[in-house]
């Protein structure tokens, strides 16, 4: 069975080849390339396990363009381990995390024969290209960022400085949404499925995508196109304790957050201590009720319905008994994935040659879009 999975990830690899060609010799004869299908490309950090945010705001979203994808679709999806060593991580952690995050994937639905999984750190184009951009992105932008913005932010409250400091911050925090937009550009991706927090971080791509066109290519011709960010409707998953902010992986409150490894009793303990309010019965009100609207937003992502439709089901149910509801859908969606991630991350030797063929897979993409860069800035 593993060896007819290699033939097809080969097969692959061939397919991606052969479009790739199509596509750069209609180029080379002056054409603009015949873009057919979406080139869907997205990442996400291996800095621990992913949580019901990650989940439905994006994996889920990355498996359903995958469902759905037509025959001439390129589906792409990355492990960012570059962006995760902006923070500091243990190695041994970090290693084991690039690996589960690998699982993870695997046990959610991505199928590797259909969509190319791989690490970002096995592919230098997407480090190479980081840097070219690195030189036509203006400073000033990259302040601006609201992550780096939030980073400045906990930095002073850590160093209780009145002044915000930036000396001592690393330049890859700084320069962070430019690797991103290598990520997203070195497969001249159409589409990105990504959570509400990464729009800001694609419209920097958006840019860097016009500049470098306005800048390098002859005729100003749309070499690489602009992407767009596809966004599911829980597109902000909040956490659980403060519904003021996102469900996030650094929060040190491990209540705020459900796992995908999480078991049905975790899960039942961390929505029955979700933080709601004490009006009486179930309204959709993000303003004045972010707590129940978080939960509505959750269970209608499980059921495919939206949060006023369930609203409107569940009006006469109390607190407790909603949470209830909330739970058995959060444990029925968890549960086949978590059960198949704790077969994948003991294949390590399967593991290995998923990300092998993906890598190479992803590599045959990038080196052609990096070669015609080269050509563009006159680095050849
Ligand atoms: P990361 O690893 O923080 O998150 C992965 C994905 O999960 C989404 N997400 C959420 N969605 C809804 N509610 C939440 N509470 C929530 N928390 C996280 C994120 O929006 C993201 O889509 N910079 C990216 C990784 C990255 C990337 C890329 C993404 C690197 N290169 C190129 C797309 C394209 C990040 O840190 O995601």
């Amino acid at each position: 069975m593993f060896l007819a999975t290699k033939r097809v990830v080969q097969c692959n690899a061939l397919c991606v080849r052969q479009l790739t060609r199509r596509y750069l010799s209609a180029e080379a004869a002056g054409n603009e390339a015949p873009r057919r299908g979406k080139i869907v490309f997205s990442g996400i950090q291996p800095t621990g396990v992913p949580h019901l945010g990650n989940y439905l705001g994006a994996l889920s979203n990355w498996v359903k363009l995958q469902n759905e994808a037509s025959a001439e679709d390129q589906l792409i999806f990355s492990i960012v381990g570059w962006h995760a060593i902006t923070l500091p991580q243990k190695a041994k952690e970090l290693s084991a995390s690039r690996w589960d995050m690998l699982a993870t994937l695997l046990a959610i639905g991505i199928d590797p024969k259909r969509s190319i999984v791989f690490h970002q750190d096995d592919n230098r184009c997407h480090t190479e290209l980081a840097w070219i951009f690195n030189c036509i992105t203006p400073v000033g932008k990259l302040r601006r960022m609201t992550t780096w913005k939030a980073r400045l932010a906990d930095s002073r409250n850590a160093n209780s400085a009145s002044e915000i400091d930036e000396s001592m911050l690393n330049a890859g925090l700084l320069t962070y949404p430019v690797l991103q937009a290598a990520d997203i550009l070195a497969y001249r991706a159409t589409h990105v499925p990504v959570g509400e927090d990464q729009v800001q971080h694609l419209e920097l791509s958006r840019e860097l995508a016009h500049l470098f066109n306005r800048t390098f290519v002859p005729g100003k011709k749309r070499f690489f196109p602009p992407p767009i960010a596809d966004i599911t409707p829980s597109k902000r998953v909040l956490s659980l304790r403060d519904p003021t902010s996102k469900m996030s992986k650094s929060s040190p409150d491990i209540q705020s957050r459900i796992l995908l490894t999480d078991s049905p009793s975790q899960i039942t303990s961390k929505l029955r201590s979700a933080v709601t309010d004490s009006t009486i019965g179930i309204t959709y009100d993000p303003i004045n009720r972010p707590g129940i609207a978080n939960l509505l937003t959750i269970l209608g992502a499980c059921l495919g319905k939206t949060p006023s439709e369930l609203a409107e089901e569940y009006a006469n149910k109390s607190n407790a008994e909603f949470k209830s509801l909330v739970t058995d859908a959060v444990q029925d969606l968890f549960r086949g994935p978590r059960t198949e991630f704790e077969r994948l991350r003991n294949e390590r030797a399967y593991l290995e040659e998923v990300a092998k063929d993906g890598a190479e897979r992803a590599r045959v993409h990038s080196e052609e879009t990096l070669r015609q860069v080269r050509q563009f800035v006159g680095l050849y």
